[in-house]
Protein backbone atom coordinates (compact mmCIF):
# COMPACT_ATOMS: atom_id res chain seq x y z
CA UNK A 1 0.00 0.00 0.00
CA UNK A 2 1.54 3.47 -0.95
CA UNK A 3 1.50 6.20 1.33
CA UNK A 4 -1.61 8.71 1.27
CA UNK A 5 -1.77 11.31 -1.44
CA UNK A 6 -3.27 15.01 -1.12
CA UNK A 7 -4.71 16.47 -4.09
CA UNK A 8 -5.95 20.57 -4.11
CA UNK A 9 -8.81 20.74 -5.95
CA UNK A 10 -10.81 24.14 -6.95
CA UNK A 11 -14.65 24.18 -8.03
CA UNK A 12 -14.21 23.40 -11.34
CA UNK A 13 -12.17 20.41 -10.10
CA UNK A 14 -14.35 19.09 -8.00
CA UNK A 15 -17.40 18.24 -10.18
CA UNK A 16 -15.65 14.98 -11.49
CA UNK A 17 -15.03 13.43 -8.13
CA UNK A 18 -18.38 14.81 -6.60
CA UNK A 19 -20.06 11.58 -6.54
CA UNK A 20 -16.93 9.94 -4.83
CA UNK A 21 -16.45 12.58 -1.94
CA UNK A 22 -20.32 12.25 -1.32
CA UNK A 23 -19.81 8.47 -1.05
CA UNK A 24 -16.96 9.10 1.65
CA UNK A 25 -19.77 11.40 3.13
CA UNK A 26 -22.51 8.83 3.01
CA UNK A 27 -20.10 6.42 4.97
CA UNK A 28 -18.87 8.51 7.41
CA UNK A 29 -21.84 10.18 8.45
CA UNK A 30 -24.08 6.39 7.58
CA UNK A 31 -25.68 6.55 11.08
CA UNK A 32 -27.06 10.09 10.97
CA UNK A 33 -28.08 9.76 7.39
CA UNK A 34 -32.08 9.43 8.85
CA UNK A 35 -31.73 12.56 10.05
CA UNK A 36 -32.77 15.19 7.42
CA UNK A 37 -30.07 17.76 8.42
CA UNK A 38 -27.00 15.22 7.68
CA UNK A 39 -28.90 13.45 4.63
CA UNK A 40 -26.45 13.24 1.76
CA UNK A 41 -28.91 15.38 -0.10
CA UNK A 42 -28.39 18.36 2.19
CA UNK A 43 -24.79 17.36 2.40
CA UNK A 44 -24.78 18.24 -1.24
CA UNK A 45 -26.73 21.21 -1.16
CA UNK A 46 -24.33 22.81 1.31
CA UNK A 47 -21.47 21.81 -1.01
CA UNK A 48 -22.69 23.08 -3.93
CA UNK A 49 -23.05 26.62 -1.92
CA UNK A 50 -19.47 26.28 -1.32
CA UNK A 51 -18.63 25.97 -4.40
CA UNK A 52 -20.37 29.34 -5.81
CA UNK A 53 -18.31 31.16 -2.81
CA UNK A 54 -14.93 33.14 -3.69
CA UNK A 55 -11.74 31.66 -2.42
CA UNK A 56 -12.99 27.96 -2.85
CA UNK A 57 -10.73 24.95 -2.23
CA UNK A 58 -10.61 21.87 -1.42
CA UNK A 59 -8.12 19.20 -0.48
CA UNK A 60 -8.81 15.21 -0.87
CA UNK A 61 -6.32 12.32 0.35
CA UNK A 62 -5.86 9.27 -1.64
CA UNK A 63 -4.46 5.88 -0.40
CA UNK A 64 -4.14 3.90 -3.26
CA UNK A 65 -6.34 6.42 -5.66
CA UNK A 66 -9.15 5.62 -3.13
CA UNK A 67 -10.73 8.68 -1.51
CA UNK A 68 -10.21 8.38 2.06
CA UNK A 69 -10.80 11.67 3.43
CA UNK A 70 -11.32 15.10 2.16
CA UNK A 71 -11.89 19.21 3.50
CA UNK A 72 -13.25 22.48 1.87
CA UNK A 73 -14.17 25.38 2.37
CA UNK A 74 -14.34 29.62 0.90
CA UNK A 75 -13.75 32.91 1.91
CA UNK A 76 -15.97 34.76 3.84
CA UNK A 77 -17.92 37.31 1.97
CA UNK A 78 -19.19 40.93 3.10
CA UNK A 79 -22.92 40.17 4.12
CA UNK A 80 -21.92 36.24 4.51
CA UNK A 81 -24.96 34.03 6.51
CA UNK A 82 -22.04 32.38 8.44
CA UNK A 83 -22.75 33.66 11.62
CA UNK A 84 -26.28 34.60 11.60
CA UNK A 85 -26.46 31.92 13.66
CA UNK A 86 -24.16 33.00 16.55
CA UNK A 87 -26.11 32.83 19.44
CA UNK A 88 -23.57 34.53 22.08
CA UNK A 89 -21.56 38.01 22.49
CA UNK A 90 -18.28 38.30 20.60
CA UNK A 91 -16.58 41.61 20.48
CA UNK A 92 -17.54 44.49 18.18
CA UNK A 93 -16.34 43.75 14.59
CA UNK A 94 -15.42 40.37 15.55
CA UNK A 95 -18.22 39.08 12.54
CA UNK A 96 -17.44 41.78 10.02
CA UNK A 97 -16.25 39.77 6.99
CA UNK A 98 -14.13 42.01 4.22
CA UNK A 99 -14.11 38.69 1.17
CA UNK A 100 -9.84 38.54 2.57
CA UNK A 101 -10.35 38.35 6.28
CA UNK A 102 -11.59 34.65 7.01
CA UNK A 103 -11.21 31.30 5.50
CA UNK A 104 -14.38 29.37 6.60
CA UNK A 105 -13.08 25.40 6.90
CA UNK A 106 -16.72 23.71 6.05
CA UNK A 107 -16.02 20.73 6.14
CA UNK A 108 -12.97 17.78 7.64
CA UNK A 109 -13.60 14.49 7.67
CA UNK A 110 -11.70 11.02 6.97
CA UNK A 111 -12.87 7.45 7.16
CA UNK A 112 -12.16 5.50 9.98
CA UNK A 113 -9.40 3.17 9.22
CA UNK A 114 -7.07 6.12 8.98
CA UNK A 115 -8.37 8.29 11.95
CA UNK A 116 -5.43 8.52 14.57
CA UNK A 117 -2.89 8.81 12.07
CA UNK A 118 -2.27 12.34 11.99
CA UNK A 119 -4.18 12.42 8.22
CA UNK A 120 -6.91 14.80 8.90
CA UNK A 121 -3.90 17.32 10.51
CA UNK A 122 -2.22 16.96 7.43
CA UNK A 123 -5.40 17.59 5.20
CA UNK A 124 -5.97 20.59 7.03
CA UNK A 125 -2.65 21.60 7.26
CA UNK A 126 -2.69 21.51 3.14
CA UNK A 127 -5.98 23.14 2.92
CA UNK A 128 -4.71 26.30 4.42
CA UNK A 129 -1.16 25.97 3.11
CA UNK A 130 -0.46 29.30 1.03
CA UNK A 131 -3.76 31.12 1.75
CA UNK A 132 -3.97 34.90 2.80
CA UNK A 133 -6.65 34.75 4.98
CA UNK A 134 -5.52 35.83 8.85
CA UNK A 135 -8.46 33.46 10.28
CA UNK A 136 -9.80 30.50 10.23
CA UNK A 137 -13.41 29.14 11.54
CA UNK A 138 -14.98 25.85 11.69
CA UNK A 139 -18.26 24.76 13.76
CA UNK A 140 -17.83 21.70 16.04
CA UNK A 141 -20.77 20.03 16.86
CA UNK A 142 -21.85 20.73 21.03
CA UNK A 143 -22.03 16.96 21.34
CA UNK A 144 -18.15 16.13 20.27
CA UNK A 145 -15.50 17.45 22.78
CA UNK A 146 -13.40 15.29 21.60
CA UNK A 147 -13.25 16.81 18.38
CA UNK A 148 -13.24 20.57 19.30
CA UNK A 149 -10.41 19.39 21.96
CA UNK A 150 -8.56 18.43 18.71
CA UNK A 151 -8.97 21.85 17.00
CA UNK A 152 -7.88 23.46 20.35
CA UNK A 153 -4.45 21.31 19.25
CA UNK A 154 -4.38 22.19 16.38
CA UNK A 155 -5.01 25.85 18.12
CA UNK A 156 -8.14 27.18 17.25
CA UNK A 157 -9.95 29.07 20.25
CA UNK A 158 -13.64 28.81 20.79
CA UNK A 159 -15.50 31.70 19.52
CA UNK A 160 -19.23 31.59 19.80
CA UNK A 161 -22.53 28.79 19.96
CA UNK A 162 -23.85 28.55 16.34
CA UNK A 163 -27.01 27.51 15.04
CA UNK A 164 -25.45 27.54 11.67
CA UNK A 165 -29.37 26.45 10.33
CA UNK A 166 -32.80 26.11 11.87
CA UNK A 167 -32.94 21.99 11.54
CA UNK A 168 -29.01 22.11 12.93
CA UNK A 169 -27.55 20.67 15.85
CA UNK A 170 -25.98 23.01 17.97
CA UNK A 171 -22.18 23.90 17.02
CA UNK A 172 -19.28 25.92 18.65
CA UNK A 173 -17.50 28.09 16.15
CA UNK A 174 -13.91 28.41 16.74
CA UNK A 175 -11.28 30.58 15.39
CA UNK A 176 -7.93 29.82 14.29
CA UNK A 177 -5.65 33.07 14.22
CA UNK A 178 -2.77 33.04 11.79
CA UNK A 179 0.48 34.46 11.08
CA UNK A 180 0.33 35.77 7.28
C1 LIG B 1 -12.67 14.77 13.06
C2 LIG B 1 -11.68 13.86 12.31
C3 LIG B 1 -11.39 14.41 10.92
C4 LIG B 1 -10.39 13.84 13.14
O1 LIG B 1 -9.55 12.81 12.67
P1 LIG B 1 -8.19 12.45 13.48
O2 LIG B 1 -7.31 13.63 13.52
O3 LIG B 1 -7.66 11.21 12.87
O4 LIG B 1 -8.64 12.24 14.97
P2 LIG B 1 -9.51 11.05 15.63
O5 LIG B 1 -10.40 10.41 14.60
O6 LIG B 1 -8.60 10.18 16.40
O7 LIG B 1 -10.50 11.90 16.55
C5 LIG B 1 -10.04 12.56 17.74
C6 LIG B 1 -11.01 12.22 18.86
O8 LIG B 1 -12.32 12.73 18.52
C7 LIG B 1 -13.29 11.67 18.55
N1 LIG B 1 -14.24 11.86 17.45
C8 LIG B 1 -13.91 12.00 16.13
N2 LIG B 1 -15.02 12.18 15.39
C9 LIG B 1 -16.06 12.13 16.24
C10 LIG B 1 -17.48 12.27 16.08
N3 LIG B 1 -18.02 12.49 14.88
N4 LIG B 1 -18.25 12.19 17.18
C11 LIG B 1 -17.71 12.00 18.40
N5 LIG B 1 -16.37 11.88 18.63
C12 LIG B 1 -15.57 11.95 17.56
C13 LIG B 1 -12.49 10.41 18.35
O9 LIG B 1 -13.15 9.30 18.92
C14 LIG B 1 -11.19 10.72 19.05
O10 LIG B 1 -11.33 10.49 20.43
P3 LIG B 1 -10.27 9.53 21.20
O11 LIG B 1 -8.98 10.32 21.16
O12 LIG B 1 -10.83 9.35 22.55
O13 LIG B 1 -10.20 8.27 20.39
C15 LIG B 1 -12.25 12.41 12.19
O14 LIG B 1 -12.41 11.86 13.48
C16 LIG B 1 -13.58 12.34 11.45
O15 LIG B 1 -13.60 12.33 10.23
N6 LIG B 1 -14.70 12.29 12.21
C17 LIG B 1 -16.02 12.15 11.58
C18 LIG B 1 -16.43 13.42 10.86
C19 LIG B 1 -16.38 14.63 11.78
O16 LIG B 1 -16.89 14.60 12.89
N7 LIG B 1 -15.76 15.71 11.29
C20 LIG B 1 -15.60 16.92 12.05
C21 LIG B 1 -16.66 17.90 11.76
S1 LIG B 1 -16.38 19.38 12.75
Amino acid sequence: MNGPRLERRDAAGLKDIRPQLLDVYAEIYADRLGEEFHSVARFDERLGWNTEVPGFAAVVAYLDDVPVGYAYGCTLQPGTRWWNGLRTAVPKGATEETGSRTFALSELMVVERVRGTGLAGQIHDELLRGRPEERVTLLVERDHPKVRALYEAWGYEWFGEVLPFPDAPPYDAMILRRQV
